[in-house]
C-alpha cells in the first residue's frame, strides 16, 4: 500500500485505489447511508476500516458494517483485540483519511472541545496531524434542521474547520423527524466523490474553467434535426477533472444523458448558437477555456415550426444548410484580457497531428488535443494526443477520467502564472 498522502499512481478511475480510509460513525438515523457508503469506497478501491460510537450501534450494528468491509468493527478504546491496547492511536496510522460520517451534533461538539470519551472522539484527537504523517479528517454532519441552524453548532462546526477539518455538505431536503431544511447528510455516493476529489492535487486552486461537451441538435422541424454520435463523456470527465484540481467550473452542455459532475455549475444548450450565446457572456470570466463539444458544422437555414409531413407525392423535402459559428474561434479572437487561455479538441477520423496541428493554426489557440473520433465516441476510454507549438505528446490510451486528469495536469503547467 502507497504511505499517506502519497499522491495514488495515474490510471485509477475509481479514485481510492490503494487507500485506507478510517469510517467513523456516530450516532444519528443516517447510519443507514453509512452502509452504502462503505461499500461506495470499497468499490472506489479503499480497505475501509469501520469505527463506531456506543449511540451508532442504535441505528445500525457493527455486525452490518464488519460484513460490508470484511473487517472487525471497533466500538471501544478498551477493546483488547490490539496487542498494545491502543486503537485509538493504531487504527489512524496508516489511514488516508478519517471520515465521519454521519457526525452527530454532538460528536462536533466533541470534536469542538477536543474531548475524547469515546474511541471515535479518542481517535480524531489522536490523529497524526504533522506533514509527512497527515490524516486529514472530513466530516459529514447529520442533524435535524434546527439542530444544525443553532448557533452553538455553527460555532462548533467553524471552530472544527479551524482546526483543520474538511466539512462535508450538510444537504437540505426531507428529514427522519418530517422537518425540510439543512442537515441531512450528503449522500453515501457524494461524500465518496468528495472524498475522491479530495485526494486530487490541486493543481487549478483559485483557476477557473469553462468547457463546452456534448453534440448539438440543430432543429429541423420539432421532433427532427441534424446532430452527431458526441456522448459528452469526455468534457464531462474534464469539467470533472478540473473540479477535482480546484478550479471553478462552468460546463455548457449539449443534449446529452450525463449526471452533473459535482460542483460544477451546468448550462444546458441544444444549438451551436445557443452553446455560443451561453459561451460568449461566460468566457471572460474564466481562466480556461476548453472546448471538447463535437458542434455540428451546419445547421438548416429554417426550421419549420411545425412537424413537416409526407404529402404522399414521393417529393423529399429539400434542406437548405448553413455553417454554424467557430464557438472556440470567436472566444480564441477575444481581445487580451478578455479572452481565456483557449484549449480545442480535434476529432478526427484519420492523421490526427497533422489535423490538430492545421487546427492550432486556423483557430488560434495555444493547444489542441486531437482523438481519433469513431474510435472514441460513446466509449470510456479514449486516446489523447496533446500539440502545441513546442511539440507533440500522446496520452496512451485509458479511461477518459484518468487522460481528464493529466490533461488538467498539463493545462495547469501551460497557464500564464503558473508555479506547477
Ligand atoms: N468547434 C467549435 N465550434 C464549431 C466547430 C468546432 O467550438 N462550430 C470546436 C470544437 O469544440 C473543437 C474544435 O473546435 O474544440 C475543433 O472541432 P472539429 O469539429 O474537430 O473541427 P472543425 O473546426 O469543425 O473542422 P472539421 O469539421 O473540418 O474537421
Amino acid at each position: 500500500m502507497p504511505s499517506p498522502n502519497e499522491p495514488m499512481p495515474a490510471g485509477d478511475p475509481r479514485g481510492l485505489a490503494g487507500r485506507h480510509i478510517v469510517l467513523g460513525l456516530s450516532g444519528g438515523v443516517a447510519c443507514f447511508k453509512a452502509a452504502e457508503l462503505a461499500r461506495e469506497m470499497g468499490r472506489a478501491g479503499a480497505t475501509v476500516q469501520v469505527v463506531m460510537t456506543e449511540a451508532a450501534t442504535q441505528f445500525i450494528t457493527p455486525v452490518t458494517m464488519q460484513a460490508l468491509t470484511g473487517r472487525p468493527v471497533y466500538t471501544s478504546q478498551w477493546d483488547p483485540r490490539q496487542p498494545n491496547n491502543m486503537p485509538h492511536i493504531d487504527l489512524s496510522r496508516g489511514a488516508d483519511a478519517l471520515v465521519v460520517a454521519p457526525a452527530s451534533a454532538d460528536f462536533i461538539a466533541q470534536l469542538a472541545q477536543g474531548r475524547a470519551d469515546e474511541l471515535l472522539a479518542l481517535l480524531c484527537l489522536a490523529r497524526p496531524q504533522t506533514a509527512g504523517r497527515l490524516c486529514p479528517l472530513l466530516v459529514a454532519p447529520a442533524m435535524n434542521r434546527e439542530m444544525w441552524a443553532h448557533p452553538a453548532t455553527q460555532r462548533n462546526v467553524a471552530q472544527i474547520v479551524a482546526d483543520g477539518a474538511r466539512v462535508l455538505g450538510p444537504a437540505a431536503g426531507d428529514q427522519a423527524c418530517g422537518d425540510i431544511g439543512d442537515g441531512r447528510m450528503l449522500e453515501a455516493a457524494e461524500i465518496c466523490l468528495d472524498l475522491i476529489a479530495f485526494f486530487q492535487p490541486k493543481v487549478l486552486a483559485g483557476r477557473s474553467m469553462l468547457v463546452t461537451a456534448g453534440p448539438t441538435f440543430e432543429a429541423i422541424d420539432p421532433v427532427r434535426g441534424i446532430t452527431n454520435h458526441s456522448s459528452g463523456k469526455m468534457g464531462f470527465a474534464v469539467a470533472r477533472a478540473a473540479a477535482e484540481a480546484g478550479a471553478r467550473v462552468t460546463l455548457v452542455a449539449g443534449p446529452v444523458h450525463l449526471p452533473t459532475p459535482r460542483g460544477v455549475h451546468r448550462i444546458d444548450v441544444q444549438s451551436a448558437e445557443q452553446m455560443l450565446a451561453a459561451v460568449l457572456p461566460q468566457a471572460p470570466g474564466h481562466d480556461v477555456f476548453v472546448a471538447t463539444a463535437a458542434v455540428a458544422d451546419w445547421r438548416p437555414v429554417r426550421s419549420a415550426g411545425q412537424k413537416i409531413k409526407k404529402d404522399g407525392s414521393g417529393q423529399v423535402p429539400t434542406l437548405e444548410l448553413t455553417e454554424n459559428p467557430d464557438i472556440l474561434a470567436t472566444v480564441a479572437r477575444l481581445p487580451t484580457g478578455q479572452r481565456p487561455w483557449c484549449v480545442g479538441f480535434a476529432a478526427e477520423s484519420e492523421d490526427v497531428v497533422k489535423h490538430a496541428r492545421a487546427k492550432l493554426e486556423k483557430k488560434g489557440v495555444p493547444l489542441i488535443v486531437g482523438n481519433l473520433g469513431p474510435a472514441t465516441f460513446g466509449r470510456d476510454d479514449n486516446t489523447l494526443v496533446l500539440v502545441d507549438a513546442a511539440g507533440e505528446r500522446t496520452l496512451p490510451t485509458g479511461d477518459k477520467l484518468v487522460l481528464a486528469r493529466e490533461l488538467v495536469a498539463e493545462i495547469a503547467r501551460r497557464l500564464p502564472g503558473s508555479a506547477n
